[in-house]
């Protein structure tokens, strides 16, 4: 019996050593170790035998054991020893390559500038308001002095929804959202997306991008309006901007103003971008019409306001030489990359 252990004992050590990877050797272990081995066979059947041939079996069988287990454990850390060292060898990498460099996203042109007019307006104090892009008639024009039978409802072609509301023709809702939320005084800018239900060019976009600034407080003048304008200029251009204000029709101002800024490829003296003229129009502005005041819930005999209208994308294109405003909301990457 004690030689029959030893031959096997023999034979499983012969088959470790040869066994060439850790699949092989867990395969070993189960024919040589686990419940239906030889060995643990034997154990078992100890209780049967002769007493005076237990002690010796028994020592002889887990002697046997330990050494398979020894042999199971020494093999495995030679296997895996040898597979590292191929490693280096079959699947090295070079660690000096240049990099892949992974497609990272930006922001878009026009996200980018309306950031940079938030900091703007933020650095003088003023709140961003947001408001609904699906408006109602009230806000959109009712309550910025354009009444149903108004012709400056004309200059909006209106995208009007099947009940009843419509997509904001401009920011300038928001003006009045803000004037019945809050008391005077009180400061902001609403920067968002406008929709006119216009025929596309070069130069109309049915969507496009505004910011309404209003600013509401006592003893307001064209004074303050121009003082703001020329801050907010010049922190867009990196520069001192000569203004000039025109006249300007818009119902819900009075008086309203066109401000043109003093030509900043010429200088003035006349150019292909200002047309020979020196200025460029820039954005529509003035005070705040006492009925709109009145509208939004605001005494026009305690209080004053300015506002302004901004659009973006005629910014976008002026700072980049962009001549097309469809290029904005097309998705051609060729054209986003650039930026
Ligand atoms: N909301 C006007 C538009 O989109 C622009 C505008 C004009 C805004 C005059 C103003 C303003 O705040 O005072 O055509």
């Amino acid at each position: 019996m004690i030689e029959q252990i030893s031959a096997r004992q023999d034979e499983a050590l012969q088959a470790i050593g040869n066994a060439g990877d850790a699949t092989a050797l867990e395969g070993l272990r189960v024919q040589w170790l686990g419940r239906k081995s030889p060995l643990t066979q034997i154990l078992r059947g100890i209780g049967e035998l002769p007493p005076e041939q237990r002690g010796p079996m028994g020592q002889a069988a887990n002697l046997a054991k330990a050494a398979i287990e020894a042999a199971l454990e020494a093999r495995t850390v030679a296997v895996s020893s040898a597979r590292y060292s191929q490693l280096a060898d079959t699947e090295w990498i070079d660690v000096t390559a240049p990099g892949q460099k992974p497609a990272e996203g930006h922001l878009h042109p026009i996200t980018t500038i309306q950031y940079e007019i938030e900091d703007l307006f933020r650095g003088m104090g003023f709140s961003i308001w947001r408001g609904p892009q699906v408006e109602d008639e009230f806000h959109n024009f009712t309550a910025l002095n354009i009444p149903a039978d108004h012709p400056a409802r004309d200059m909006h072609d209106t995208f009007w929804l099947k009940d009843g509301n419509l997509l904001r023709t401009h920011t300038s809702a928001v003006q009045i959202r803000a004037m019945e939320r809050l008391t005077p005084p009180f400061r902001g800018i609403a920067p968002g997306r406008v929709f006119r239900h216009e025929a596309t060019d070069a130069s109309h976009e049915n969507t496009f991008y505004q910011v309404e600034g209003l600013m509401v407080d006592r003893h307001i003048s064209v004074a303050d309006l121009i003082g703001v304008m020329k801050q907010l200029l010049s922190g867009i251009f990196k520069r001192d901007v000569t203004v000039r204000l025109r006249p300007g029709f818009f119902p819900f101002v009075e008086p309203g103003f066109e401000l043109d800024i003093r030509c900043l490829i010429c200088g003035g003296e006349g150019c292909s971008v200002c047309k020979q003229v020196g200025w460029v129009e820039l954005l529509p502005c003035g005070l705040v019409h006492p009925n709109v005041l009145r509208l939004g819930g605001i005494d026009p005999d305690e209080w004053q306001g300015f506002a302004f209208g901004l659009g973006f994308d005629r910014l976008v294109m002026m700072r980049y030489g962009i001549h097309d405003i469809r290029y904005f909301q097309a998705g051609d990457l060729r054209f986003l990359e650039q930026f």
